[in-house]
């Protein structure tokens, strides 16, 4: 392990600020009488003290750089902050730099009420030893402070990891090695200038870079009858898990892989009327099988989550309910196909049967499986209801009859909290 210290700059670098500081300083220029500065003036306050940016790169009067500030301040925690993101992956990079055993602080020239509120909000808290950032009323250049504060944790090598030349500065400051996140609003340039002695294009490159070790990802699948509304929530779980920096894959089944998708299609096809309930399960079970050996394993071991729309539970309800065919049937021949990658957790979406099927009759084209009659629907539900009781332990069952919004929220902190077992994800307010 060449570095035991991994000192991190924030906006830019973990965080991507542009949209959040783009609206806030907007608000705040317009507030004070000034024009809207160009996207190229934002990306460049990205980085430097505010009292800097205000007076050398959007040249506001020095007279009004206090009512900016609270103008600025006051916009960022109503609405600012809402357009913040991390970068998707980065909280799996600070969870490999901890499995290797080395120690995570923060560098900030960010006030430390809105550095900790950001922090928490994205459940960032628990990822560094050391959060080191300016007092709120400070106006000088203070990024040399927080490398200094960051510096106390004990370590035998750091390096400062940034987007911009501050960065670098700080670093060479403290003779620290410096290494740029190119990615961040800095210029590959302006790094190498600032002496950066490697320049990281995305996210993915700190594995090689830092010789991470693959901390594996988890399995996570999503359940639920036609109707229990779960590809909108997929939908908006991984909006939510990209923005809160997470490493994964999305994928469904039937699908997934250019073989099992053109099973999908000999399953879904409404052509195929004429096939046997065990051609059927068989088909799934053969669409799953390459699933697993070509998307789902490979990247569990490299290290990247997968969530999975239906998996293994949806066969042994449709086609073991459903169709009939047995619920220790349908599951032998899926523990065959599926090579023991079970997921490691399963959200089920659950909906009283009534309302699934009304919502599920207001749907314009249905597949094959959907245009089955209510018997067939109901032995589906049944049989989820078994495994949900064989397998408990797995199994984590979501009220689907409320507002998309509270499942939503209520979705991601579960999955959230499979995937970054450390954070208290129930805390993550900005508040
Ligand atoms: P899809 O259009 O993906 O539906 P949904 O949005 O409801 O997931 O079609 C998948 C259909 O296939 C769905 O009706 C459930 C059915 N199915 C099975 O019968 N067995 C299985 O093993 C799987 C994965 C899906």
């Amino acid at each position: 392990m060449k570095y035991d210290l991994f000192i991190f700059d924030l906006d830019g670098t973990i965080c991507d600020s542009f949209e959040g500081i783009k609206a806030s300083i907007g608000y705040m220029m317009d507030k004070l009488g000034y024009p809207k500065p160009s996207d190229e003036t934002y990306r460049e306050i990205i980085g430097p003290p505010f009292f800097y940016s205000m007076k050398h790169i959007l040249n506001v009067k020095e007279n009004l750089h206090q009512e900016g500030m609270n103008l600025y301040r006051g916009f960022f925690a109503e609405e600012g902050y809402k357009l913040f993101s991390l970068y998707e992956g980065i909280r799996h990079v600070l969870q490999s730099i901890h499995a290797m055993g080395a120690k995570i602080a923060l560098a900030t020239s960010k006030p430390i009420s809105p550095t900790l509120k950001l922090l928490r909000y994205f459940g960032l808290t628990e990822h560094f030893d050391s959060i080191n950032a300016p007092a709120d009323d400070t106006v000088k250049n203070s990024k040399e402070f927080a490398i200094g504060e960051a510096l106390k944790v004990p370590h035998r090598k750091a390096v400062m990891i940034g987007d911009r030349k501050f960065d670098g500065v700080g670093a060479a400051f403290y003779k620290l090695d410096f290494v740029g996140a190119g990615y961040g609003c800095g210029s590959t340039d302006e790094l190498l200038q600032a002496g950066a002695i490697k320049v990281l294009d995305s996210v993915n490159d700190y594995y090689d870079y830092f010789e991470l070790p693959v901390v594996n990802g988890k399995f996570v699948s999503v359940e639920g009858m036609d109707g229990s509304g779960k590809t909108t929530q997929i939908r908006l779980l991984v909006e939510k898990m990209k923005r809160f920096g997470f490493r994964f894959v999305c994928t469904r089944e039937p699908g997934g892989t250019k073989i099992s998708e053109e099973i999908r299609q000999m399953l879904l096809s409404t052509e195929n009327m004429e096939m046997h309930p065990k051609t059927e399960a068989l088909l799934y079970a053969a669409a799953r099988s390459q699933h697993v050996q070509q998307l789902i394993k490979p990247n569990l071991e490299q290290g990247r989550s997968v969530l999975c729309d239906r998996f293994v539970d949806s066969s042994i309800a449709y086609q073991g309910g459903g169709r009939r065919l047995g619920y220790l049937e349908v599951k032998s021949i899926n523990d065959f196909a599926i090579d023991s990658a079970l997921p490691d957790r399963t959200i089920y979406l659950q909906m009283d049967a009534s309302k699934a099927l009304q919502r599920r009759a207001k749907a314009s084209e249905l597949d094959r499986l959907e245009s089955e009659k209510e018997a067939f629907f109901m032995a589906t539900q049944a049989v989820y209801s078994e495994i949900l009781t064989n397998d408990a332990d797995r199994f984590i069952v979501v009220n689907a009859d409320d507002n998309v919004d509270s499942i939503s929220e209520v979705v991601f902190k579960h999955v959230a909290s499979v995937l970054d077992e450390k954070v208290n994800w129930n805390e993550c307010k900005y508040e």
